[in-house]
């Protein structure tokens, strides 16, 4: 089944454009101005009569819940919440009846979600499910969902499935904004935006000697930071986590302006920062939060879209990605931050499909 390849996790990585493929066919409508999706189970009307969007999962599944949120309230205006599945489950929280619920799951099996979904259910909500493991437990239980179609996933730190979460979570923003304001116009940008980004994975994974490059530079440093803004800050967590399960480097993620309020005192040289640094409406804040840890000796990694214009000199290596519609930015953001933590845990020696102490789904609490 490896064929080739070293290691699950680079042969997943690498399936990526067919994975985003898979979730998307037959899931456009005809105008082109939409999504659709056969097993929601809900009928528009009262799709539309919903009030609140909430959203339950584990690790890195809670962060494509996160790039969901902002997705979807930008899209749909319609608020959003995201809760660890484990915090859900006991904390008891006031639950607004217009309500809808979904679970991101890739393995369908995970406890805290299957909980957090069932104590959803037993306060009278519909709760439906985005999951990649066909016959799961929460693909069972669930009044409904979206199934990912992204193939199984061996690589213990998930990779494909989290994309192809992040592309179903557009998807769904899209589906959610059509059925409220977002003109036909709109609706047929964001598709066709959608339709590209295959290609656009695959322009961004023949970086991938570039990036390994960089990984092996790295890959002695026992600390490093994530920063981003808006949909990247849920993607700088999960660059975070990625390098931390696989590599076993210390790893942190912060919205990018949120440095100054304690985290800077860790920069000096010993600590690098990894910037998602897009062209967007607030790129030159994240410029000036890079050079507030310039200033401090801290190393800088930048991973910018190829229209930004990024100060000469300010970041000591530079991944360029394509230039891309704000729906599928965290999707072709992800790419580099999986090759990089993945060159890095090579680098070092680590089991990268089996990392210590982890295990591919959580079925004990
Ligand atoms: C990290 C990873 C985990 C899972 C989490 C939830 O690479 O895979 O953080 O995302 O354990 O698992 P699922 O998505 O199966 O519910």
């Amino acid at each position: 089944e490896l064929g080739e390849n070293p290691h699950y996790m680079l042969k997943e990585i690498f399936e990526q454009p067919e994975a985003l493929e898979n979730a998307m066919r037959g899931r456009f409508s005809a105008d082109g101005s939409t999504s659709v999706f056969g097993g929601l189970n809900i009928s528009v009307q009262d799709l539309r009569g919903m009030g609140r969007l909430m959203i339950c999962a584990c690790g890195t599944a809670l962060h494509a819940g996160m790039v969901t949120e902002y997705l979807v309230e930008r899209f749909a205006r319609l608020p959003v919440e995201c809760d660890h599945a484990s915090e859900f489950r006991y904390r008891n929280t006031p639950l607004f009846a217009k309500t809808l619920f979904f679970v991101f799951s890739q393995s369908g099996e995970t406890i805290d979600t299957l909980a957090a979904m069932r104590e959803a259910q037993r306060k009278g909500f519909q709760v439906l499910a985005i999951n990649n493991g066909v016959g799961s437990t929460i693909a069972r239980e669930a009044n409904g969902g979206i199934y990912q179609h992204a193939g199984p996933e061996i690589g213990v730190a998930s990779t494909k499935a989290f994309t192809s979460q992040l592309i179903i979570g557009a998807m769904l923003a899209l589906h959610l904004g059509r059925i409220r304001d977002m003109s036909f116009r709109d609706g047929t940008e964001i598709v066709s935006a959608l339709k590209g980004v295959p290609d656009l994975v695959r322009a961004t994974l023949k970086q991938a000697a570039h990036i390994k490059a960089i990984a092996q530079k790295y890959a002695g440093f026992n600390d490093m930071l994530f920063l981003g803004r808006l949909e990247l800050f849920p993607i700088a967590l999960e660059g975070a986590l990625k390098l931390k399960e696989i590599s076993y480097i210390h790893a942190e993620a912060y919205p990018a302006a949120e440095m100054k309020h304690g985290p800077i005192a860790l920069i000096n040289e010993e600590c690098p920062s990894v910037f998602l640094v897009p062209q967007n409406e607030i790129f030159n804040k994240v410029v000036s939060s890079m050079q507030e840890i310039k200033a401090r000796g801290g190393p800088i990694i930048a991973i910018t879209t190829s229209d930004a214009e990024l100060p000469e000199g300010l970041a000591d290596d530079v991944i360029t990605i394509p230039a891309c519609h704000e729906a599928v930015l965290p999707i072709v953001a992800t790419i580099p931050l999986q090759l990089f933590s993945y060159y890095v845990a090579v680098e070092r020696g680590c089991d990268v499909d089996k990392p210590r102490n982890l295990a591919k789904s959580v079925t004990v609490e």
